[in-house]
């Protein structure tokens, strides 16, 4: 026997003699190595797997991004958060959804929302796509300015940390996600897209928007297809609200005892 195999005996076969299987040594050992660099990686990342839910604390991160090293949720002081990943840079969807995200920067800015987008290529690779997606004239043949930072996560320790790696969509790169945080940082609003669908921007406006409203008063709620300047619904009336439906200058009104409506100001 060579000194180079393992061999795998039984007892019957030591006593006959006979060897019934051996497994070469050098497999072995380059499995136990591959096993060993594999467990020694994932905990000198300290991957946090667990996906945030709605309500809990946003997860903090230090990361370098576009605009420097960023401390997050915490640079951005008291302002709503979205965090958007994306697959991969200088990909036919994630541009126009930055694109499109850019266009819309003002709204987000009257808002008091900042934007963060991540994903795990390279600093430089980011650069260079902010820079090559700055010379596409957009809507109306202008140019966007691409004002809100990309953060690189090339060691993927925020895409697991948020949930944003779903293996058996893609190997490696982010699917397309969405965190709404609000200003006490926790986690409002969480949306999953895959690769092959691209985000609706306005949807998402449309969304924080909803919160901010519903933040601030805690007894209403959006119905379906709500737009901003829609009415809400009131899923819990006081009585003297109830009392007050069908009266003149009632702000309420029911579409059943369990639909009731308020007027928006
Ligand atoms: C895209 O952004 O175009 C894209 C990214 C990953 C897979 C497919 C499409």
């Amino acid at each position: 026997m060579k000194a180079s195999f393992l061999c795998v005996t039984n007892r019957a076969e030591q006593e006959t003699g006979t060897i019934r299987s051996s497994v070469p040594m050098n497999k072995v050992l380059i499995l136990a190595a591959f096993f060993f660099l594999g467990i020694n990686f994932a905990q000198s990342q300290n991957f946090d797997v667990k996906t945030p839910l709605l309500g809990v604390e946003a997860p903090s991160f230090r990361a370098e991004s576009t605009h420097g090293t960023m401390n997050f949720p915490a640079d951005f002081g008291r302002n709503w958060k979205i965090l958007f990943s994306h697959p991969k840079d200088f990909t036919p969807v994630c541009s126009s959804e930055l694109l499109e995200l850019a266009y819309q920067q003002e709204g987000f800015d009257r808002l008091g929302a900042s934007i963060v987008v991540l994903s795990t290529d390279l600093l430089s690779q980011h650069r260079s796509w902010v820079a090559a997606l700055e010379d596409i004239p957009y809507k109306d043949g202008k140019p966007v300015n691409i004002s809100f930072p990309l953060v690189s996560d090339e060691q993927h320790r925020v895409s697991y940390m948020y949930g944003m790696i779903h293996s058996a969509e893609s190997i490696g790169e982010n699917i397309r996600a969405v965190f709404i945080i609000d200003p006490d940082n926790k986690v409002r609003a969480i949306n999953y897209y895959p690769n092959e669908v691209g985000r609706n921007i306005d949807e998402l406006k449309r969304t924080l928007i909803a919160l901010q409203k519903t933040h601030k008063r805690k007894d209403i709620a959006t119905p379906a297809n709500w737009q901003p300047g829609d009415d809400f619904m009131v899923p819990i009336l006081s009585s003297a609200d109830r009392e007050s439906i069908g009266t003149p200058g009632s702000l309420f009104y029911q579409w059943s005892w369990f639909m009731t409506f308020m007027r928006s100001e």
